[in-house]
Parts: structure tokens; C-alpha cells; sequence
């Protein structure tokens, strides 16, 4: 026998023998679901990848056939099951983030919060990190924030005030967002509303982020290759990279300028995300200047992408029907009658339908769609009132909490009417857009201000039209596949100022 031929048995010999092994001898093989997904995670790529996104579309086809618990991995469990989200998602210190992923999903920013497995790792960065989110310290932010609020506004006005000249809100809200968390990390911020057609590199990288995320997920080597090798190779191979390298270079600035003149932090117009980062009361704790920069990385990404995209949606949801566009305007034109002097956050959290509202945009936004994985430990406990093995990753994406038919009547609905009546304690427990726990969402203060102020300024300010066809645009309608990525594409839609309230 050739050398050739014996090689190709060895190696059948050897992948039959882990498909054996994985079909029938695994901890996990009485689980019910596909052969294939149980053999290999190639299953999962290739609905994410090959069909852009679409595995959590599968996991729910596979939840209808085979019941709350479903193996989707040679090693990985889903759960559709309202108790096993809470029991997976509140249990930070058995329960870890499963580090491969998270290695990969943010690949130039593995020294951030939300990378970090390590729940010690973990809870060290969320302590230099609270003190910038708390209800009170975004508070503080407000000031900022309007201001920001009110250049997107007049923006509108001036630029897109008919249909011909009709704007893409996804963009325009991104370039806001950006503004605001790159504003709030160093007090100067990347001014992408200064250039109305919004085409700011960094505003479109963030889109480019989310864009390559699965190559970034199942082939993370590309961009760890790509790190270490010359820039000018990079940029030769890979001219787009170019946006991204920008963006490295502005944050390493901005962090170098920090640490060699800590007085600019003295200085700054309001107190910064870094202010904390760079001067934490036990300096043990400071981060290196490459974890700073990670960061940085981390909260522009995670800032400005999700919140922008929960008020595309509700926007889309409000232009598109008269009812709930004319009770948002009518509820804001009588709590704020002079529209000249900002009403504030506080003010605004009290108007019941704007509250109803801004529930509904996250809702339907569905902030993280994929399951967001876990490893169980050897002392984590039941899950869903099962005994898992240790070591399985286990997960339950966000949207089966937020789409669950029994807790959210007619769930594809965006009807903020269903958070006005009597009871929604129990709407509220599974309301978990920001999961849940300790690794829950560190900027949620944040994003429900921001999403106050923006919806609050602009229904109150502007009459918004959407644009002709893009009118007819399915934003999410009837099954999570519609939902999803590229999501960004299904949000495509334009819309212009009809008329400036007075
Ligand atoms: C509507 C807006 C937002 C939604 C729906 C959202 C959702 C989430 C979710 C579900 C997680 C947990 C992800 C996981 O377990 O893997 C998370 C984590 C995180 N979010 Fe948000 N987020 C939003 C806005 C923000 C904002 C404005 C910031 C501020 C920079 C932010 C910063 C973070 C950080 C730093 C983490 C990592 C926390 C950790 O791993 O310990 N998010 N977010």
C-alpha cells in the first residue's frame, strides 16, 4: 500500500471513529437532535455563514420537532425554556462565558469586559466600569447627550427635508450613538455628524464589524494573522482594513494622549469612561494600554451599534403605523409644550406611552440573537431542572424570551399597548434584552437614557415621513429568519422631515 492511500484510511478511519463516538458514547448523545449537528459544529457554520445567519432560524425549526432541549453541537445543548434561560444567565460564577467565542467574536479586543471568561478577570473590569454606568453618573451625561441630539436634529431639518432627500435613519442613528459613547470614553467625540451624508470611517467600520462576524466567529486566525503581520502588507492584501486600522490608531491616540497627559482628564468637559479605567481607586486593577485600547474597541462596538439599531426599528415601527405615531406625538407635544427647552430624562420616563414605546423598540430589536454560550462547571446547578455534564456549553438565545408566544401575546406584533395594562410582571421578568446576571449588559443605564432622549427629540420635533416603496420594507414579520443577519439590510429603509413641529 502507498503511502497516499494509507494516509486518507487513517484519516477516515479517525473521523468515523469521533462520529461513532459522538453519535453514541458522548455525555450529551441522548439529547435529541440532527445527526449531523451532534457529529459536528460544521452544521452551525454553515447555516450562519453559507446561509447568513440563519441557525437560530433552525434551532427553532428544531425546537417545534424535538422539544424544549436540543443538542445543535457535538457538545452544545439549546434550551427553549423560560427557566433555563434564568438559570443559565443569572449563574456568573459556575456557569463561564465560553472563551473560544468570545475570543472570536471580538478578535481584536480579547482584553475587554466582554471578552474576559474569567469571572475574577470579569468582575475586576465591570468594578472600573460601573462607576461610569450607574443610573446617576449617566445622568450626569445628559447635557452631553442633548447637545448630540440636537445636531442630528438640525441635521434632519436642513438636509433631508424631502422625499427626495430622504435619509437612512440606521446610519444616521449609528453616527449619533457613535458620537455619544466615543464623546463619553474620552470626552472628545469621533464627530460623525459633522459630516451630513454620514459616512464617517468609524460609523461604517462598526457596521463592518457586525457585517464580518461570522468569518470573525468560525475563523478567527484570519484576523489574529492579520494582527501580526506589517501594515503595509495588510493594507496591499486587504485595502478595506484601512477603516479599521483608522480606528485602532485614533483610539491608541486618544490612550497614549491620556496616560502621558493625565491632566486632560482633569480637564474634560464632563468625567469619562477612562477617567475610571485609568486612575481606579486599587491600582492593581488599571488595565495595560493594550487592554485600554481593547476596550475602547469593545464600548464603541457594543454602544453604538445595539442602540442604534433599537431606534431604527421603533422608528420604523412608529412611521409606519398612524396610530402609535400620532399617541407618541401627542403624549410629548403636552407633557413638553415649549419643544425649545430639553425635557429631561427623568421627565420623560414618566410619559407612560414613550415608556410602552421604547419597551417595544427593544423588544423587537432583539439586541443579541445568537445564543450567547455558556460552559457548565462541575458544581453548576440543575438547569431547567436538568442535570447537564460539565463541560457542555450550553445557551439560550435572547429572542425565544423575547418572541415567547405565552408571555408575549402575538410577539411579532410592535404593539406598546401590551406593556399599559394591569400585570406585566410577568412580561417584565422575561424582558431580558440586556440578559441577566452578572455579565448582563454594563451600559443598560445608558441605552435606556439614550433611547428616552433620542425617541423623546425626535417625535417631539420632527414629523417624519418614511420614503415612498421603502414604506413597504418587511422589518421583521412572522419568523425569526426575518429577524436577523444581516439585520442591518432589513433596515434599510429611508425616511425624511415632512414638517418641523413648533
Ligand atoms: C439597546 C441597547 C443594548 C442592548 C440590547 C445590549 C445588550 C447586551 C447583552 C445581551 C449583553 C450580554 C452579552 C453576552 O452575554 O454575551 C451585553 C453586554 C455588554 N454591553 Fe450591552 N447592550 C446595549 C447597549 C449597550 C451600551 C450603550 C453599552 C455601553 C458601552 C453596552 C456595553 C456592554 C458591555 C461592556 C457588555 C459586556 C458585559 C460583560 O460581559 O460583562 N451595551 N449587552
Amino acid at each position: 500500500m502507498t503511502a497516499f492511500p494509507f494516509l486518507i484510511s487513517l484519516a477516515f478511519c479517525y473521523f468515523a471513529g469521533i462520529a461513532l463516538y459522538r453519535l453514541f458514547f458522548h455525555p450529551l448523545h441522548k439529547f435529541p437532535g440532527p445527526v449531523l449537528a451532534a457529529i459536528t459544529d460544521w452544521y452551525e457554520v454553515y447555516y450562519n455563514l453559507v446561509l447568513g445567519g440563519e441557525f437560530v432560524a433552525e434551532i427553532e425549526r428544531l425546537h417545534k420537532l424535538h422539544g424544549p432541549v436540543i443538542r445543535v453541537g457535538p457538545n452544545t445543548l439549546h434550551f427553549n425554556d423560560r427557566r433555563a434561560y434564568h438559570d443559565i444567565y443569572s449563574n456568573g460564577t459556575t456557569l463561564i462565558k465560553e472563551p473560544q467565542f468570545y475570543r472570536a467574536i471580538m478578535p481584536h479586543a480579547p482584553e475587554s469586559s466582554f471578552s474576559f471568561s474569567d469571572p475574577q478577570q470579569s468582575k475586576n473590569r465591570r468594578s472600573l466600569l460601573a462607576p461610569s454606568f450607574s443610573r446617576q453618573a449617566v445622568m450626569k451625561l445628559e447635557y452631553t447627550i442633548q447637545n448630540k441630539i440636537d445636531q442630528l436634529v438640525t441635521l434632519l431639518e436642513e438636509h433631508y427635508n424631502s422625499a427626495e432627500s430622504g435619509v437612512k435613519l440606521s446610519i444616521a442613528y449609528r453616527c449619533l450613538t457613535t458620537d455619544l459613547i466615543t464623546e463619553y470614553c474620552f470626552a472628545n467625540s469621533a464627530d460623525t455628524l459633522s459630516d451630513p451624508n454620514f459616512t464617517h470611517p468609524i460609523a461604517l467600520e462598526t457596521q463592518n464589524i457586525v457585517k464580518r462576524m461570522w468569518i470573525q466567529i468560525y475563523f478567527p486566525f484570519i484576523f489574529l494573522f492579520v494582527a501580526r503581520i506589517p501594515q503595509e502588507l495588510i493594507l496591499w492584501l486587504f485595502p478595506k482594513f484601512i477603516t479599521l486600522m483608522d480606528v485602532k490608531a485614533r483610539f491608541e491616540q486618544q490612550i497614549d494622549s491620556f496616560i502621558s497627559n493625565p491632566e486632560d482628564l482633569v480637564i474634560a468637559e464632563h468625567e469619562t469612561i477612562y477617567h475610571h479605567l485609568l486612575e481606579p481607586k486599587d491600582p492593581e486593577l488599571r488595565p495595560s494600554r493594550t487592554s485600554l485600547v481593547h476596550e475602547a474597541f469593545l464600548l464603541v462596538a457594543a454602544g453604538s451599534d445595539t442602540v442604534g439599531h433599537a431606534c431604527t426599528v421603533g422608528t420604523y415601527f412608529a412611521l409606519q403605523s398612524h396610530s402609535i405615531h400620532r399617541r407618541l406625538v401627542e403624549e410629548l407635544r403636552e407633557a413638553w409644550p415649549d419643544k425649545d427647552r430639553p425635557l429631561s430624562f427623568i421627565a420623560l420616563e414618566k410619559l407612560p406611552y414613550l415608556s410602552a414605546f421604547v419597551k417595544e423598540a427593544i423588544r423587537l430589536s432583539i439586541g443579541t440573537l445568537h445564543p450567547t454560550p455558556r460552559v457548565v462547571g462541575d458544581e453548576t446547578p440543575e438547569i431547567a431542572g436538568l442535570k447537564i455534564p460539565p463541560g457542555t456549553i450550553v445557551g439560550m438565545s435572547t429572542y425565544f424570551m423575547l418572541m415567547n408566544p405565552e408571555v408575549f401575546r402575538d410577539p411579532y406584533t410592535f404593539n406598546p399597548d401590551r406593556w399599559l395594562v394591569e400585570g406585566t410582571s410577568e412580561m417584565m421578568l422575561d424582558f431580558v434584552p440586556f440578559s441577566k446576571g452578572p455579565r448582563q449588559c454594563v451600559g443598560l443605564n445608558l441605552a435606556w437614557s439614550e433611547l428616552y432622549l433620542i425617541f423623546g427629540n425626535i417625535f417631539r420635533k420632527l414629523d417624519l415621513s418614511l420614503v415612498g416603496e421603502t414604506a413597504e420594507v418587511d422589518l421583521n414579520l412572522g419568523k425569526v429568519s426575518d429577524y436577523f443577519v444581516p439585520f442591518w439590510e432589513k433596515s434599510q429603509y429611508k425616511a425624511y422631515v415632512k414638517q418641523v413641529y413648533n
